[in-house]
């Protein structure tokens, strides 16, 4: 069900608290990718253009219910700044007289930046009492973070009971372009699931075995399929509690008449840390005491093929331990192929977000999310509770 968005409401001379997820990474204070900043600027200029007094509220890392320094929220309210070139007023606060008094003071189409909300316990326990007390700061609610819409915390759900809930234009084209490729895809409609564990991704295999027209396995996750499969792994990660489901989710898929194609070659090393060895091995001949790490270039080619011929792809997860430099070859090959292909593609967030500005294609891809867990989840079918709680179009 589409939902109503900021163009649904009058915003002038309003109050609009717009959870926003600024949960950057940072180093020694510093932001060193600020692309969920980015991200939401087109919500927020849109609300100060139209005369709106803009509050935002995010969290950052997990403080657990308690104020911890390296979580404030000050260097986002800098970086802000600098991105919409005008003055960000950052409060320590997130309920109560502070942030009152700053609203009061505030002029139309001022900002706003609200205190870490983690650094209350009632955000996680999504406790009425201070999702009442957030809502008190305003008129109308905005959720415009996607990344934390699979939380059901106060800023994210409880708050849409007090005030009119709408989405932000990030959220709305997330909603859209996840959703346009998993339930009305251009077909042939090809996934790319990897990753280090196949227990991660059971729900989004289970989905999209009812979707795709071709499945594709790698990282980590697909030794399990190898060795459900009757291939000898040597020492490569494999859930052997999933072996059976694996063997469940390869005869679905075959009874389903899809395509799922697992790795045919990978690259092996003796040790993930300080490998001495590394050689490409066809998956039937893996020496006993090696590893995968990652998938081989036939392998690579075989999936870009694939990709190729694609409609719309969605891709979640990397193929192999990218974040090391030997390993990182077929998880980049298949960046480089959905840069290339026609097909609208799709990148859930997380890991092979980054994998995909790591290889200097993001230009390139129809739509990375900037969800990591709320993309997998809308993968697995579910309904976000942020997207719930929001007004039904
Ligand atoms: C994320 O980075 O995936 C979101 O900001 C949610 O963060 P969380 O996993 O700490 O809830």
């Amino acid at each position: 069900m589409p939902k109503k968005t900021v163009k649904d409401i009058d915003v002038k001379g309003k109050r609009v608290l717009v959870r926003v997820d600024f949960n950057v990474p940072l180093k020694d204070g510093v932001i060193t990718d600020d692309t969920r900043i980015s991200a939401a600027l087109p919500t927020i200029k849109y609300l100060i253009d139209r005369g709106a007094k803009v509050i935002l509220v995010s969290h950052l890392g997990r403080p657990k219910g308690q104020v911890k320094e390296e979580f404030r929220l000050d260097p986002v309210a800098r970086r802000l700044s600098e991105l919409l070139g005008r003055e960000v007023t950052k409060v320590d606060q997130c309920i109560g007289e502070e942030p009152k008094k700053a609203i009061s003071q505030m002029r139309e189409g001022d900002v706003l930046l609200l205190e870490n909300v983690r650094f209350y316990a009632g955000e996680k326990e999504n406790d009425p009492q201070f999702a009442e007390q957030l809502a008190e700061l305003a008129d109308v609610y905005v959720n415009d973070a996607f990344g934390t819409a699979h939380r059901a915390h106060a800023s994210t759900a409880g708050v849409a009971r007090y005030l009119p809930a709408v989405a932000g234009f990030l959220m709305q084209k997330e909603l859209e372009m996840l959703g346009e490729a998993v339930n009305n895809p251009k077909h042939p409609f090809v996934a790319i699931i990897g990753g280090a564990k196949v227990s991660d991704k059971i729900g989004v295999i289970e989905n999209l075995l009812n979707k795709v027209d071709t499945l594709i396995i790698g990282g980590g996750m697909a030794n399990t399929f190898l060795k459900a499969k009757g291939f000898n792994v040597g020492r490569s990660l494999v859930e052997e509690d999933k072996i059976d489901l694996a063997k469940g989710l390869l005869q679905k898929a075959a009874a389903n008449k899809i395509e799922l194609l697992l790795p045919d070659d990978a690259l092996v090393a003796d040790s993930l840390e300080s490998p001495t060895a590394i050689k490409t091995v066809p998956v039937e001949k893996v020496p006993e005491d090696y590893m995968i790490l990652d998938i081989g270039p036939d392998s690579a080619k075989k999936f870009a093929s694939a990709v190729q011929k694609a409609g719309t792809v969605v891709w979640n997860g990397p193929m192999g331990v990218f974040e090391q430099k030997a390993f990182a070859g077929g998880t980049e090959e298949v960046a480089r192929a959905l840069a290339e292909s026609h097909a609208v593609s799709v990148v859930g967030g997380g890991d092979s977000a980054a994998a995909v500005k790591k290889t200097g294609v993001a230009d390139r891809i129809s739509h990375i999310s900037t969800g990591g867990g709320a993309s997998l989840q809308f993968l697995e079918g579910k309904e976000l509770p942020g997207v719930a709680a929001l007004q039904d179009a």
